[in-house]
C-alpha cells in the first residue's frame, strides 16, 4: 500500500516535472512560430503504471502545429513543390488524397479532373467542396480513416492496396508505417515511362514514378491506423491538391480554431500550364496538339479548361492579394517561375512563412534535383533540371496564334501574376528576355 502510495507520488513528481519541460518546449514553439495553440497529451500507459525506470511511461505526445495546404493546379509544378514539403522529416505529406472523393463523389459534382466546373450544378458543386472540406480537415486532424468511405475498394481491416499515389509521400514509405528497406533499388527504367492520362494528375518525373512503384511493391497493404499514427508523430502536415478552384473556397477551414492552416497557392504562366498539359494529358488534348503539329487550328478546340483556370486564378488570387482579415499570416502567393529560378532562396521563403525550420533533407533534396547535369544522385527531378529554362521551355513549344489565343483569354491573369504579353513570334522565342517579371509577393503576415 505504502509503496504504491510512494510510486504514484514519485510518478506525479515526475509528471509534473515532464510537464514543466513539455510547457516550455512548447512555449518555445509557439513563440518560434508565432503559433499559441499546441499542446500535448500524456499517453497514459495502460498496464505497466507509473514504475522507476525510464520516464517513457508520461512522454509528451507532439500534435501538429502546422497544417500546410499547398493549392495548386495541374502542371502548375505542384509535384516539385510538394517534394520541398514531403522531404522534411517532421512533415507528414498526402499527395492528392481529394482524389477519392472525386472518384465517389464525381458525378454529382466534378468538373475535369474533379475540380467542381462552372456547368457543374451549384448544389453539386457545394456538395463535393464540402466533402472536400470535411476529409482535409480530418487529414490534417490525422484522421486517416476518414478516407476509408472514399476508398475503393473499401479497405478491409483498416488496411488498402489502393491509397492513390501512396509512394508519393515518404512518410507512407518509411518505418513505422513500412518496415525498413531491405531490398536493392533496380536502377529505374529509361525516359520510355510516360505519366499517364485521365485519372491522375500526371505529376512527377519517371524516376520518381518508379520510385513510387516500389514503395506500393514493398511495403504492400497500407495499415491506416499505422498510417495515422505516423502522422500523429510528425509535427505538420502538408496536404497538395489540384482540386480546390480558390483560396474562398477554403474560408471555413481557414478559420476553423481547431486548424492552424496556411495555404501556399502556387501559380504559373498559363501559356507553360497549357503546353505541359498537351504534353501530359493527350487524350484530353488531341484538337491542341493537332494544332500545335499541323499549324492549323481545328474548329473543335475546346479551350474552357484554361479560361477555367485563369479564372479561379484570377478570382484566388484576387482575394490573397486584397488580405482580408481572415488570410492575415495564413496565405502566401508562389510563382513557380521563381521557385525554378531561385529555389533555394524561394524554399527558405517559404519555411519562413509556414514558421518550420528547414531540415537538411530538404536543401538536399534542392540540390540533387534542380541544379544541371554533373550533380550528383540518380534521380534527376526532369522537370526543372536546368529549371529556369525548363521553366519557359514552352516558348519553343507553342506557336504563336496559341500564345495569342492564350493572351485574349487570360489577359487579366497575365497581368495580375507578372507574366508579360507578346506581340510577335520573335518576341515569342527571345528568351534573352524572361517573361516573368520581377515580381514580389510577400507573404500576408
Ligand atoms: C494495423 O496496425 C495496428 C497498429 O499497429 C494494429 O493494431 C492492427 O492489428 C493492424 N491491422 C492489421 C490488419 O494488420
Ligand atoms: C482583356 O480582354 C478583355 C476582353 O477581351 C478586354 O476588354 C480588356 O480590355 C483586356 N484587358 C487588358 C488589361 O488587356
Ligand atoms: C532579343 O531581345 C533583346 C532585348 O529586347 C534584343 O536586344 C535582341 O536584339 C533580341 N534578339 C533578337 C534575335 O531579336
Amino acid at each position: 500500500m505504502t509503496g504504491h502510495r510512494f510510486r504514484a507520488m514519485e510518478c506525479s513528481w515526475k509528471a509534473v516535472l515532464l510537464l514543466v519541460v513539455a510547457s516550455l518546449t512548447i512555449q518555445y514553439t509557439a513563440i518560434r512560430t508565432f503559433i499559441a495553440k499546441p499542446f500535448t497529451i500524456c499517453r497514459v500507459p495502460k498496464h505497466t503504471g507509473c514504475g522507476p525506470g525510464p520516464s517513457a511511461s508520461c512522454e509528451p505526445q507532439r500534435r501538429a502545429v502546422s497544417h500546410i495546404l499547398i493549392l495548386a493546379t495541374t502542371r502548375s509544378g505542384s509535384s516539385f513543390i510538394g517534394q520541398l514539403l514531403n522531404q522534411h522529416s517532421d512533415i507528414f505529406y498526402l499527395f492528392e488524397p481529394l482524389y477519392h472523393v472525386q472518384t465517389t463523389l464525381g458525378a454529382a459534382g466534378g468538373g475535369s479532373r474533379g475540380r467542381p466546373s462552372s456547368s457543374t450544378s451549384a448544389a453539386g458543386r457545394r456538395l463535393l467542396l464540402g466533402a472536400y472540406r470535411d476529409l482535409l480537415r480530418g487529414l490534417f486532424e490525422c484522421r486517416l480513416h476518414e478516407l476509408e468511405a472514399y476508398i475503393k475498394p473499401a479497405p478491409e481491416q483498416h488496411r488498402t492496396q489502393r491509397l492513390f499515389r501512396r509512394g508519393a509521400s515518404k512518410a507512407l514509405c518509411s518505418p513505422p508505417v513500412c518496415a525498413p528497406a531491405t531490398w536493392t533499388p533496380r536502377p529505374p527504367p529509361g525516359p520510355g515511362v510516360r505519366a499517364s492520362d485521365g485519372e491522375d494528375d500526371g505529376e512527377g518525373p519517371p524516376s520518381e514514378r518508379w520510385e513510387e512503384g516500389e514503395c506500393v511493391r514493398r511495403c504492400g497493404a497500407l495499415n491506416l491506423t499505422e498510417a495515422s499514427r505516423a502522422c500523429i508523430l510528425r509535427p505538420h502536415v502538408a496536404i497538395k491538391t489540384v482540386r480546390i478552384p480558390a483560396i474562398g473556397d477554403l474560408r471555413a477551414l481557414v478559420e476553423d480554431p481547431r486548424l492552424n492552416l496556411k495555404v501556399i497557392q502556387l501559380v504559373r504562366d498559363p501559356r507553360g500550364i497549357l503546353s505541359s498539359r498537351i504534353d501530359t494529358f493527350p487524350d484530353s488534348f488531341r484538337a491542341w496538339k493537332i494544332w500545335r503539329n499541323s499549324g492549323r487550328r481545328p474548329y473543335n478546340l475546346d479551350a474552357s479548361h484554361l479560361s477555367a483556370t485563369c479564372q479561379d486564378f484570377l478570382q484566388s488570387v484576387g482575394t490573397g492579394l486584397d488580405r482580408p482579415g481572415w488570410l492575415k499570416g495564413r496565405y502566401m502567393l508562389v510563382r513557380y517561375e521563381d521557385l525554378a529560378r531561385e529555389p533555394e532562396r524561394k524554399t527558405r521563403e517559404m519555411y519562413r512563412f509556414l514558421g518550420v525550420a528547414m531540415d537538411t533533407n530538404v536543401r538536399r533534396w534542392i540540390v540533387r534535383n534542380t541544379r544541371g547535369p554533373g550533380a550528383s544522385g540518380n534521380h534527376k527531378f526532369a522537370t526543372v533540371r536546368d529549371s529556369a529554362a525548363t521553366a519557359e521551355g514552352w516558348r519553343f513549344r507553342l506557336s504563336y496564334d496559341m500564345v495569342e489565343l492564350v493572351q485574349s483569354l487570360c489577359n487579366l491573369t497575365l497581368a495580375q501574376l507578372g507574366y508579360r504579353l507578346v506581340n510577335s513570334p520573335e518576341e515569342l522565342r527571345n528568351t534573352s528576355v524572361s517573361l516573368a517579371e520581377d515580381r514580389t509577393f510577400l507573404p500576408f503576415l
